[in-house]
């Protein structure tokens, strides 16, 4: 058994990495980006190499495992690469993936022989015209052939991550757990989050809490809590009669920091130490002067853990984080 070095002063043991490996995407969904982005210059963003040695050092101090997020992770040349050497990591248990799904026409196979293990898709709309306006770019038809293209491929325990806004796609939360069920596909509803100034809406008013969308769809099932986790924040239900689970993320309504397990590396190298805070380490800075010390990392990233907030507090009437969630990785 190998040991945690990572334990915050809450008693929390860390031993889940989100690794943002761009902030680049091919969408612009509304509540994540604004229309306009800027982006961090590439020499800014950590290389492969670079993300590399950081998720070594994460794997020697503890971390089981490690979701490669973005923006869009499938944007980032050579991807594959840094699959294939991730995947290889001893005492590294699970290497999962976020993604828009756009992509996964062509790359569930690969992925699936590099190394991934399971994947999260998100997919806020079942409707063409709506897909179109949330994502301002996104194309539905490649999403849905993304998620075919998965199955295909039998990745375990694939899961749909949506975000629901009230008279945005409200309607639709009965149709995607559908959806979801109907291809044995868990899926996940997920509270909006005040992450960047955006200008397309007010984030008050289409704020709708997981227990408004869970009776939305107790209308149809008979769902059951279940304890089962996925080393992420989702409470989970089981539909009754249906392979499928139901997941509920509720960072307003339902504050899950206490049982918090991870952390975030954002594109360009900051280690982030808590969704809802800007408390971070500048990884980057560190490896870049002093190359290959890993010693000196690991000692570092130590350090950062003992600074790790108790717990976020987010407003939906008040934007207090800067950053984006391409930034952040989802
Ligand atoms: N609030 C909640 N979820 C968000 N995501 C992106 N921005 C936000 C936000 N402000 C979601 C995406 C995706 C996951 C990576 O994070 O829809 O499902
Ligand atoms: Fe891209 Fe995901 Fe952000 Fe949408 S939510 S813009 S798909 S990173």
């Amino acid at each position: 058994m190998r040991t945690n070095s990572l334990i915050d002063p809450f008693g929390r043991r860390v031993d889940y990495l989100r690794l943002s490996v761009t902030d680049r995407c091919n969408f612009r969904c509304h509540y994540c980006m604004a229309e306009d982005m800027t982006f961090v210059p590439r020499q800014k963003l950590l290389s492969l190499e670079e993300l590399y040695d950081v998720s070594a050092a994460f794997v020697d101090l503890g971390v089981r495992k490690i979701r490669l997020t973005g923006g869009e992770p499938l944007v980032r040349r050579d991807i594959l690469k840094l699959v294939r050497a991730l995947a290889k990591l001893p005492g590294l248990d699970e290497l999962t993936m976020t993604t828009n799904g756009s992509y996964l026409r062509a790359m569930s196979q690969p992925l699936k022989e590099a190394g991934i293990s399971r994947l999260n898709i998100s997919i806020d709309s079942l409707q063409p015209e709506r897909f179109k306006a949330l994502t301002r770019f996104g194309s539905l038809e490649d999403v849905l052939a993304g998620i075919d293209s998965v199955l295909k491929a039998n990745f375990d325990n694939t899961k749909l991550n949506s975000v629901i806004q009230a008279g945005v796609n409200d309607d639709e939360v009965v149709d995607l757990a559908q959806f979801a069920i109907a291809r044995g596909l868990d899926i996940s509803f997920i509270e909006e989050m005040p992450l960047g100034e955006i200008t397309s809406h007010e984030r008050e008013k289409t704020q709708i809490t997981s227990k408004e969308i869970r009776q939305q769809l107790e209308t149809i099932w008979n769902l059951v809590d279940s304890a089962e986790t996925t080393g992420g924040p989702s409470r989970y239900a089981r539909v009754v009669g249906e392979d499928s689970k139901i997941g509920f993320i509720s960072p307003i309504s339902n504050n899950f920091c206490g049982s918090c397990n991870r952390v975030r590396m954002t594109a360009d190298g900051r280690l982030l130490l808590c969704l809802g805070n800007e408390n971070s380490l500048d990884v980057r800075a560190i490896i870049r002067s002093f190359p290959g010390d890993m010693k000196r990392l690991k000692h570092e990233i130590i350090a950062a853990i003992e600074r790790k907030p108790e717990r976020h507090h987010f407003d939906p009437k008040q934007v207090d984080i800067v950053r984006f969630m391409n930034m952040t990785g989802g």
